[in-house]
């Protein structure tokens, strides 16, 4: 016991040094900073109107730089269940990712109706499932300065069922959906049950190949001679409940999902299972793609969340979200999937 104790005052003191060895030395003395800003413009090609304009962006990208490195200091020590990381995102502020770069908005009156049956359920599901493995599911993509979340959620929805269905990957348009939901509002914001509904209504969904992304707004072009999936409905997974949407996710395939993307702590997430109490159910503003569900070495259950902010975000673009733990960032509240 004493060597114990021994150690771990030993792995304490020696902690205490390296936190105050960083604080004396600093990370961020000032010559070092400019040396990183100009490294993190350059790699991220950024180009800023005068100096007014970059200065404002260095001073949001500097606050964000200290946050990340403060909260990876205290994650360091057991605090966090996941690390942060500076990316492409660096100058902004959450309010402005949000406000470009998701589009989830959600429809005054809901089909409810169309709820998963609950009655016919496995009693029993496996511990980990991902589509990823399965090749279910197409590479990251990004979707710019434009509000069409919905339009890459529903996407990746339908191309993990045309994937279960057919055996082949196909990337869908996005913009298809973009230019052609009336129902949504293009790159201001949609959601997903009103693209599955006009893919249904409409006779298909065109292929990435035959309907380029381009990430604005532009007059519908579907052409059936692009098509390259269809879809006969939806279903939506009872609002709030996280087992049955491990259940649609075992038996169907990958779920869109909606989710509060407004902490700066997903705008960094770099790796670990995201867990943030701020992230309110009540508010979510981003759609992504469930394509998975699992449990690290330590018990620790998690989702795994496809982004659509490029590869560059998150774990080469995913997420994994804490699982269980009171319906975090509000995952099993506007959940739903096509049926192809
Ligand atoms: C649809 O695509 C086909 C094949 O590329 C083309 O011949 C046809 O003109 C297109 N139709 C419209 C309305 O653009």
């Amino acid at each position: 016991m004493e060597t114990v104790c021994f150690c771990s005052f030993r792995m304490l003191a020696f902690v205490c040094v390296l936190l105050l060895a960083t604080s004396v030395q600093g990370h961020f003395d000032e010559a070092s900073l400019d040396a990183q800003w100009e490294e993190w413009k350059s790699t991220h090609r950024k180009e800023y109107n005068g100096l007014g304009e970059e200065g404002i962006r260095r001073a949001i990208w500097e606050k964000n730089m200290r946050m990340i490195e403060a909260h990876n200091e205290e994650a360091a020590l057991g605090v966090h269940s996941f690390e942060m990381g500076m990316n492409h995102l660096g100058d902004m502020t959450s309010e402005e990712v949000v406000e470009k770069m998701t589009g989830l908005q959600i429809p005054m009156n809901r089909e409810l109706g169309l709820t998963m049956e609950m009655d016919d359920v496995p009693s029993r599901i496996p511990k980990s499932v991902d589509y990823r493995k399965k090749g279910m599911v197409t590479p990251v993509k990004n979707q710019g300065s434009c509000g069409s979340c919905w339009a890459f959620s529903s996407a990746g929805a339908l191309e993990g069922q045309l994937a279960k269905q057919t055996g082949q990957l196909t990337d869908l348009s996005p913009q298809n959906l973009v230019d052609c939901v009336t129902e949504n509002d293009g790159c201001g914001g949609g959601y997903m049950t009103n693209a599955f509904k006009y893919v249904n209504e409409n006779g298909g969904i065109d292929s990435e190949a035959a309907y380029p992304y381009v990430g604005e707004d532009q007059p519908c072009r579907y052409n059936s001679s692009g098509m390259a999936a269809q879809c006969k409905g939806y279903k939506v997974i009872p609002e709030g409940n996280e087992n049955a949407l491990a259940i649609a996710l075992f038996k169907v395939g990958p779920v869109s999902v909606g989710i509060d993307a407004t902490q700066s702590s997903f705008q960094f997430y770099k790796h670990g299972i995201y867990y943030d109490r701020q992230c309110n159910k009540e508010d979510i503003n981003h759609a992504v793609l469930a394509v998975g569900y699992g449990v690290n070495a330590k018990g620790k259950k998690y989702w795994i969340v496809k982004n659509s902010w490029g590869e560059g975000w998150g774990n080469q673009g995913y997420i994994l979200m804490a699982r269980n733990r009171g319906n975090l960032c509000g995952i099993a509240n506007l959940a739903s999937y096509p049926i192809m």
